[in-house]
């Protein structure tokens, strides 16, 4: 999958290291309210490889067309069969955040799950002072579906936690 600026190639075992590098960035615990991936590189490995092995999840990692570097990952987990429904998680290197790569690698991964992997909706959990999260969200049509109330624990404070959607159906509606 490409488009002018970015492609997506689906992670591949030999990438652990350059994935366990973003998945270990010092910033993490502002990404997830979740617990933090496992802290040791094998642990790592062994979750890495389940992951990209499962019909659960697609992990993918972005590649920027100019120079071919690795600029980040977009990660599809938690796919539900049942009701075609999956979670997105993603992270890009800081030099490379706000550039438009985010948007448009979400943009064709969610293509991707939608009319290729049959899923009806995409939905996304974030901290709600995650505000470049949000603003990708919103500006491709995400709605914001609830609120997690102090649900986000970071650097000894609580936060919100914000979930957002999208269908199909309404998937280009604003674009
Ligand atoms: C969140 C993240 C993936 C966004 O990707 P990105 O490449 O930085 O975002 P883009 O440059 O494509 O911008 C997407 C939209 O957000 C807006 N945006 C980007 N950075 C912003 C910021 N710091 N503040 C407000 N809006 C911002 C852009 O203007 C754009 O909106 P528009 O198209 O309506 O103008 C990236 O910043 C990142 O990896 N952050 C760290 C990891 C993270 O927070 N992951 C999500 C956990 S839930």
């Amino acid at each position: 999958m490409r488009d002018s600026m970015v492609t997506i190639l689906p992670a591949e075992p030999e990438d652990v290291e350059m994935f366990y590098r973003w998945s270990s960035s010092d910033e993490r615990h502002l990404f997830t309210c979740r617990e933090t991936y496992p802290p040791s590189k094998d642990a790592f490995g062994r979750f890495y490889i389940s992951e990209i092995n499962s019909n659960r999840s697609r992990w993918f990692k972005v590649q920027r067309n100019r120079g071919k570097r690795m600029v980040g990952k977009i990660t599809m987990f938690n796919i539900n069969p049942r009701n075609r429904s999956c979670e997105l998680g993603m992270f890009f290197e800081k030099k490379y955040r706000g550039k438009g790569y985010g948007k448009r690698a979400v943009a064709l991964v969610a293509e991707y799950m939608f009319y290729q992997m049959n899923m009806n909706k995409i939905y996304a959990q974030t901290g709600a002072f995650n505000e470049p999260t949000v603003a990708l969200l919103e500006s491709l049509g995400f709605k914001r579906e609830g609120v997690l109330r102090k649900h986000h624990f970071a650097d000894g404070k609580y936060y919100d936690d914000y979930v957002y959607g999208i269908f199909e159906s309404e998937w280009g509606e604003n674009r």
